[in-house]
């Protein structure tokens, strides 16, 4: 044992991040680094009197309680009579009832019934207010009919602190209605490296707009320091999110690593705390990420010394969903490191219940000591007490709530309707093709114009924001309806084309499209290249040889890599994710019927837009710096600027390298690649979080293998005759492969295998051989499994190999369930023989 490995390196690497060691953590760093204070908020005296003799009345349970937060789809307000914790959330798939689509007034009385199990205690101990934090990150997002605003990183674009505010009182409005007291906003993040999948959630990859934004949302959804009715009467406490160093992880992996040096980490990740701080900033959640190799959560040294000590925050850390189970040494049910580190509360969505009695444990144990523990309730008191939480009455006595009225209430969707002007910037005009002149015949065609989905993106009434539809959106508009209504009204005509075919010559064609929506690190991408899966470039380069002017309208959640359809277009806007107001983008398109108001581009790039797909951190103030576009730039309607055909030699090797290695990872096919579900009717393409294929012989679902949701649970239930799973979407040539003798590498979970089920790679014509998936697999597995099948196996014939059409074909006759978190190409080590190809199983899925 001793002599081994691995167990020696694991004991290295904890070590480095041993929360026990903080006096070796913080002999590297250099405390100067980061801003003191400029000026001290002072505490209340009388309130933390109020304090002390709460403390003073608490048992230990009552203490501990406060430190743990669930998620309202593992937990029922019957519960809390028994846990007294200190805070609930609903995480991106969480909403009464289980469906993401309640109404207003379930959400209300879910929170009513939350508030009357905390509230009435027989036992004489004392009542400490819960609070219900909600992901309102771009508006009260989880919710129907709420207004949703742009993405952040459209309104970085903006440029417009005031509109940040305003965007924040309404949003605070609106999440007051449905009782919630709490949001997981503004992320402070400054995205570096866009290949992040929460690249969008950024304002900007300058800290100094992220700075000015920071103190505007939190003033916004707050009120004011000097306000009266500052955390009262329509405001909710925000949050600071993700302290620290989330939008600087390497390769922008999400809940990566940061490898900056620590004065890139206080001056350009840490650019928003300062601001938020002098704001009032009340509740700061801590980074997914690590630092320099150790796990933010488990960090003494920024958590406490920097945060705390140093930038004196007063108010309480929240951890990261179930982020504290990433730490050196912890679990999701266990980790007294976290809280020594500084966090105040977990965010333990499904683990809540262990972990409160591992917790007590510890502090009994004495790993968590009494004075931590009596300084984290301490601060969770404060921030309830400053928000008036004591004395308010259930939610739905509050004011404002239960005014649904007030859910894309006219003004606010004027909020957001200004927005997604502000935020759009002009990338070309050549020709100064807008604006379309009034009276024009308007064609408007692409994926993305009638879509309420995809104009809103992720974190939208689901976490991935996928599973919408237009009846979803009450109020809102889409970037389609908003076109018609304009044209219509400035006496022209409009058409909508869902095939691309259309009728008469138009004078004009908007082409809108962009990314799908995604969340989280199911965004996470290898390059910055948009991929085009709906024949886009060809739809504009048809519009133009048919004498057609082109319009695109690009709807992303970062700059993306887009040469050719920008040389296709002559005029092409960044959209971002312009949310449920996506429709008033028209109103930017089109000259102005006479005395309407005349509206121009003012958004300027927040990002720098990249001049090939490799360029994935491009960044104001970098040398050399040599994007596309620069940071700043964007045209307003007078610029009478070409811009030249842009080199798209890059396209091709963007296809290589996509259809190269990775055909599914962490569950979600890598584009271009999507999974076929077919069955004896035919066939159904994966997309979402369950599907089945048309007669119900293989369903679709997603489940955890190592995080939430990254993996795929696939089924067949035995109907008809059986089913097929098959990853398709381009043609690939494994011929170097083969010879290089690399291996088709899947993880999966597999309890049991009926005779008939098969593995196969398929070509254009006849293709190699299938292989019985029970030959393939070890005879004794617990649970998730880590299969090499050498490709040679499959015996392809090199003309076939030139031409696979699908890298993973799984059948099978009788019922199966199968796990997938990963399929790709792996190279093998040593020699595998053809049968038996498996490896042992393992619990990781790591090799
Ligand atoms: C939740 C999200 C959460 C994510 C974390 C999802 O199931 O709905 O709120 O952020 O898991 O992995
Ligand atoms: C995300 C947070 C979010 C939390 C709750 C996490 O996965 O990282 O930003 O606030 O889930 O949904």
């Amino acid at each position: 044992m001793a002599t081994s490995l691995l167990p020696l390196l694991a004991a290295t690497s904890m070590l480095a991040c041993d929360p026990a060691l903080p006096e070796r953590d913080s002999l590297v760093r250099d405390i100067e680094q980061w801003p003191a204070p400029t000026h001290h908020r002072s505490l209340d005296p009388a309130l933390e009197a109020r304090v002390d003799a709460l403390l003073a009345e608490m048992s230990v349970e009552d203490r501990v309680g406060q430190l743990i937060q669930a998620d309202i789809g593992s937990i029922e307000p019957e519960d809390l009579r028994e846990y007294r914790l200190g805070a609930i959330l609903n995480g991106g798939n969480s909403a009464p009832n289980d469906d993401v689509r309640a109404s207003p007034a379930q959400w209300l009385a879910l929170a009513d019934q939350f508030f009357a199990a905390t509230n009435s205690r027989e036992d004489g101990r004392p009542v400490i207010p819960l609070l219900w934090g909600t992901d309102a990150v771009h508006g009260h997002n989880n919710v129907v009919g709420a207004t949703v605003f742009p993405h952040n990183i459209g309104l970085g674009a903006a440029r417009a602190p005031t509109l940040i505010r305003r965007i924040g009182e309404a949003t605070a409005l609106e999440i007051v209605v449905t009782g919630q007291e709490w949001s997981f906003a503004p992320t402070l993040a400054v995205a570096r490296d866009d290949r992040w999948g929460r690249t969008y959630e950024s304002y900007s990859e300058d800290p100094s707009i992220v700075a000015a934004y920071a103190e505007a949302m939190i003033e916004g959804l707050q009120g004011a320091l000097s306000d009266p009715n500052r955390l009262r009467r329509g405001r909710v406490l925000a949050t600071a999110k993700h302290f620290i160093g989330d939008g600087g992880t390497h390769e922008g992996i999400d809940q990566g690593n940061a490898i900056a040096t620590e004065r890139e980490l206080a001056l350009i990740h840490g650019a928003g705390y300062p601001r938020a701080l002098a704001a009032g900033a009340e509740v700061i959640m801590a980074s997914f990420s690590s630092w320099q190799g150790c796990k933010v959560h488990g960090s003494r040294y920024l958590l406490t010394s920097v945060l705390k000590e140093r930038m004196g925050f007063d108010g309480f850390l929240v951890g990261d969903w179930n982020a504290h189970a990433q730490v050196a040494g912890c679990s999701p049910q266990e980790c007294p490191h976290a809280i020594m580190a500084g966090i105040d509360m977990f965010m333990a969505p499904n683990s809540w219940r262990t972990l409160y009695h591992s917790t007590l444990r510890n502090v009994r144990d004495g790993e968590i000591t009494e004075e931590r523990l009596e300084d984290a309730v301490r601060r969770i008191l404060r921030v309830k007490l400053r928000a008036g939480l004591f004395e308010a009455p259930k939610p739905s006595a509050r004011p404002f709530a239960g005014a649904s009225d007030l859910l894309g209430h006219p003004a606010h969707r004027a909020i957001a309707r200004e927005a997604v002007q502000r935020s759009a910037v002009l990338l070309k005009n050549n020709q100064q093709v807008l604006p379309i002149s009034a009276g024009s015949h308007v064609l408007v065609l692409g994926p993305g114009a009638d879509d309420m989905q995809q104009q809103t993106g992720g974190w939208t009434l689901s976490w991935q924001g996928t599973g919408n539809t237009r009846e979803h959106f009450p109020n809102g508009q889409t970037i389609w309806e908003g076109i018609a209504d304009a044209v219509r009204a400035a006496g022209g005509t409009a058409q909508l084309s869902r095939d691309g075919t259309y009728e008469g010559q138009p004078d004009v064609a908007i082409v809108v499209y962009g990314e799908a929506p995604y969340a989280e690190f199911q965004g996470d991408r290898r390059h910055v290249a948009f991929v085009d899966h709906h024949q886009i470039h060809t739809n504009l380069t048809n519009l133009k040889a048919s004498g057609i002017p082109t319009v695109s309208v690009f709807l992303s959640g970062r700059p993306l890599w887009v040469n050719p359809h920008l040389n296709a277009s002559d005029a092409f806007v960044a959209a971002w994710l312009p949310g449920t107001e996506g429709g008033a983008i028209a109103e930017l398109l089109l000259a102005p019927v006479a005395g309407a108001r005349t509206l121009d581009f003012t958004g300027r790039l927040s990002f720098s837009w990249p001049a090939t797909p490799w360029q994935t951190t491009v960044n104001r103030g970098d040398t050399p710096y040599e994007p596309l576009f620069a940071f700043g730039y964007g045209l307003s309607l007078d610029d009478a600027v070409t811009v030249p055909p842009l080199d798209e030699a890059d396209g091709a090797r963007i296809e290589q390298l996509d259809a190269g290695r990775e055909f599914l990872v962490r569950g979600t096919a890598v584009a271009p690649w999507y999974l076929e579900l077919y069955d004896a009717s035919g066939s159904t393409t994966a997309i979402g979080h369950r599907v089945q294929s048309p007669d119900d012989a293989l369903r679709l679902r997603r489940r955890d293998h190592l995080a939430q949701e990254d993996a795929v649970q696939l089924t067949w239930t035995g109907r008809d005759g059986g089913a097929i799973a098959r990853l398709e979407g381009t043609t690939l040539d494994l011929r170097r492969a083969i010879n290089g003798d690399m291996a088709l590498k899947l993880v999966l979970d597999t309890p049991q295998v009926p005779a008939d089920a098969t593995l196969a790679i398929r070509c254009a014509q006849t293709c190699g051989k299938a292989l019985a998936l029970s030959a393939l697999l070890p005879p004794v597995r617990d649970g998730w499994t880590t299969l090499l099948v050498p490709l040679r196996c499959f015996d392809l014939a090199d003309e076939q190999a030139q031409e696979v059409r699908s890298p993973l074909e799984i059948r099978a006759g009788g019922a199966m369930d199968l796990g997938l978190h990963e399929v790709a190409l792996a190279p093998i080590e040593g020699v595998l023989e053809c049968p038996p190809m498996s490896i042992a199983a393992n619990t990781t899925g790591q090799r």
